[in-house]
């Protein structure tokens, strides 16, 4: 057998740590090494196989768009494209899309609208909440509070205000003194350990940017299209955003992302302040029209009535495990558990098992699997972790 992994450490910049998993083919929410093993896959590529590997459908919807076109750039209407905005439209709040590759790039678009609605209101700058994730490139990174992903490198010069969850109640002085353009915040935080936005928060945040006209720019990159039982998690709340990034699980797999601009936010950029080229992909168009269709009334109760016996399960083997797990959170599909164990231990029990897991902020069990999952797999996961904790008990 060919050693892949000696010749990607010759090859490929060292930016990533590996599991020890050469992937032959994927199916459903199984990943295949190249001798037929299968590993039932808990994080579905950090939240982007939404519809798990090779999708029937979307399998069948590609193909029909290979044989049409694969890029025709921005200078003509792209049919798919355009049926995708609308869909998305009707999916969240009256307004327009711009859209690009990956999340990070919408998050650039979002800073970029947020300077020039900045520039004609006399204000600048952006609030982002301590341990949030927005993105790698140099804008987002600026927003990115998490410091073991920020430090190191240079920020745009642009005014940013982190405030931590626990002082929200500052808000309101910090809006009066800085007169900020806008808020950005993932309504669960992804890499930041599934910390969730109250209600209650939510809805102050909301009314005070209504009363210091500042522009809710909501993060939905992970948190979006079903994975926590609501189209976008935004919906949990009563809020409507001014803005809305989105990506992962939007293209099916293929990279897709974008910013949703309320109406009323509408005719900040005009032709030549933003574009890319790739942006969006024919491809990840159709398949994101697909992806939308699948992803309806019916399949977002699936998710959260999932996403319960899930938690159900964990909730189980924490009073099993008490010296194991800490506490288990999150909504839908998108689930954290605290770890009082090693957590790159109970990750490699997991992979001995045959089962793909994720951890981040250090210690907790980030669980984003294909939101196809069946129960018999939910049961098939317990039964992996509970095998893993025996075996991480000391002897
Ligand atoms: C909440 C959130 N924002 C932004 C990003 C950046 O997206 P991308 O990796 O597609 O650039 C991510 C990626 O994990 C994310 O989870």
């Amino acid at each position: 057998m060919e050693n892949w992994i000696d010749r990607e450490e010759n090859t490929l910049l060292n930016t990533y740590n590996r599991m020890p998993l050469v992937v032959s083919y994927g199916k459903g929410c199984y990943l295949y090494d190249d001798s037929g093993k299968k590993y039932l896959d808990m994080f579905s590529g950090l939240a982007v196989n939404a519809l798990g590997h090779c999708h029937p459908e979307l399998v069948r919807e590609g193909k029909k768009q290979l044989e049409k076109y694969l890029h025709i750039s921005n200078f003509f209407y792209c049919k798919q494209a355009i049926a995708l905005g609308e869909d998305l439209i009707s999916r969240s709040f009256p307004g327009k899309v711009f859209f690009t590759n990956s999340g990070t790039e919408g998050v650039e678009a979002a800073i970029k609208y947020l300077y020039k609605i900045g520039e004609q209101k006399g204000r600048q700058g952006i609030v982002s909440l301590s341990g949030s994730f927005h993105g790698r490139t140099l804008g987002a990174l600026g927003l990115t509070k998490i410091p073991s992903v920020s430090r190191d490198f240079p920020v745009i010069d642009y005014p940013v205000h982190e405030i931590s969850r626990e002082a929200l109640k500052e808000l309101e002085t910090l809006f009066e003194n800085e007169r900020p353009v806008g808020i950005i915040l993932e309504p669960v935080s992804g890499s930041g350990g599934i910390e969730g936005v109250s209600r209650e928060e939510m809805t102050g945040i909301s009314d005070l940017c209504k009363k210091y006209d500042v522009v809710l720019c909501i993060d939905e990159i992970q948190t979006g299209i079903g994975r926590t039982g609501k189209f976008f998690s935004y919906q949990h709340y009563d809020v409507v955003p001014d803005i809305v990034i989105f990506a992962k699980g939007a293209g099916g797999g293929n990279p897709l992302g974008g910013m949703l601009v309320h109406k009323d936010m509408d005719g900040y950029f005009l032709p030549g302040d933003h574009g890319t080229t790739f942006g969006p992909g024919p491809l990840s168009s159709a398949l994101g029209i697909k992806v939308l269709e699948i992803i309806d009334e019916k399949f977002l109760k699936s998710v959260e009535k999932k996403g319960r016996l899930l938690q159900e399960g964990i909730e189980k083997l924490k009073e099993k495990f008490p010296e194991s797990l800490g506490e288990t959170r999150g909504k839908g599909l998108m689930i954290g558990v605290d770890l009082k164990i090693h957590p790159a231990k109970i990750k490699e029990c997991f992979f001995e098992k045959q089962v793909l897991v994720n951890i981040t902020a250090i210690n907790v069990l980030r669980l984003l699997p294909p939101l196809i999952i069946s129960e018999q797999e939910i049961k098939e996961f317990l039964k992996a972790f509970e095998h893993s904790l025996i075996k991480m008990i000391p002897e």
